[in-house]
């Protein structure tokens, strides 16, 4: 695991976000896998800025969101596939064809979360991977005691995860149970895996993930398994790292072209 720990949220979104256009600068036709939710709105609005300012070419990208809630519909505003219209899709040159979320109105979900791992494939697999973590160490919606092995697949949300979403839905009673989300397999299967976190409500979740023992308890620890996890911090989510000055040290120390 990299971990890389930033001043602030907005400049571990800038790097997080150079990342990513440096990716699909090199491979036009790269597969993101994507989130919603507060942590990666900043990483958006920066690639929608090297779009409409730098020429960033998103016609070949494909893309592939981690989750979506189940019945709720896809114009409902708090749904994912609003909130990804609202942010990003509507803002790029993005190819319609190219974007694929789970289908929360599935009347088949077993059925629609095979086709959901077929298409991955068939698009050859997911180049990097954005991740956001629940305080409750969730990656994806794979709550804690989700298999490390998982594959798309419906999944009841906790309470916790669904009091920390009440806001999009004003207040928790609105909150659906269930969701499509993408396996912790299926998330270990992309090429790279890019972990955000900021703020202090994050710390225990990431000290967890990051320097405790891998276990479905904390899903994200899942990512000490994966050989190419960047974990891009800012100081408050990272403020119960015990070992934090080392990555500090280790990223000051690396080779320039090995920080893009
Ligand atoms: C979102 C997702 C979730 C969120 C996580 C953090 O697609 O899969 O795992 O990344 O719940 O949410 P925020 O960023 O709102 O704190």
């Amino acid at each position: 695991m990299e971990v890389i720990i930033r001043s602030d949220a907005h400049a571990a979104s800038r790097l997080a976000a150079r990342k990513i256009a440096a990716l699909v600068r090199r491979e036009p036709s790269a597969v993101l896998g994507l989130a919603t939710g507060r942590t990666p709105l900043e990483i958006y609005e920066h690639l929608v800025e090297y779009h409409r300012n730098e020429g960033l070419d998103f016609s070949r990208v494909t893309t592939f969101n981690l989750d979506e809630y189940v019945g709720l519909d896809p114009k409902h505003p708090a749904s994912y596939h609003a909130y990804m219209e609202g942010v990003l899709f509507s803002k790029i040159n993005i190819d319609r064809g190219r974007i694929h979320l789970p289908d929360g109105l599935a009347t088949d979900i077993p059925k629609t979360c095979r086709d959901y791992e077929a298409r991955i494939r068939a698009a050859g697999g997911i180049d990097l991977q954005i991740l956001g973590i629940g305080s409750d160490g969730h990656l994806g919606f794979n709550e804690p005691s989700s298999s490390l092995s998982s594959r798309t697949r419906i999944k009841t949300l906790t309470d916790r995860t669904r009091k920390d979403n009440a806001a999009y839905f004003g207040g928790e009673e609105s909150v659906p149970r269930h969701v499509i989300t993408m396996g912790l397999g299926t998330i270990m299967d992309a090429n790279v895996c890019l972990l955000l976190a900021f703020g202090r409500k994050k710390a225990a979740a990431i000290a967890h993930a990051v320097e405790g023992p891998v276990t479905a308890m904390v899903p994200a620890s899942v990512l000490q398994m994966h050989p190419r996890a960047i974990v891009v911090l800012d100081r408050e989510a990272a403020s119960e790292l015990k070992r934090a000055e080392y990555y500090q040290w280790v990223y000051a120390h690396k080779p320039d072209w090995q920080k893009h």
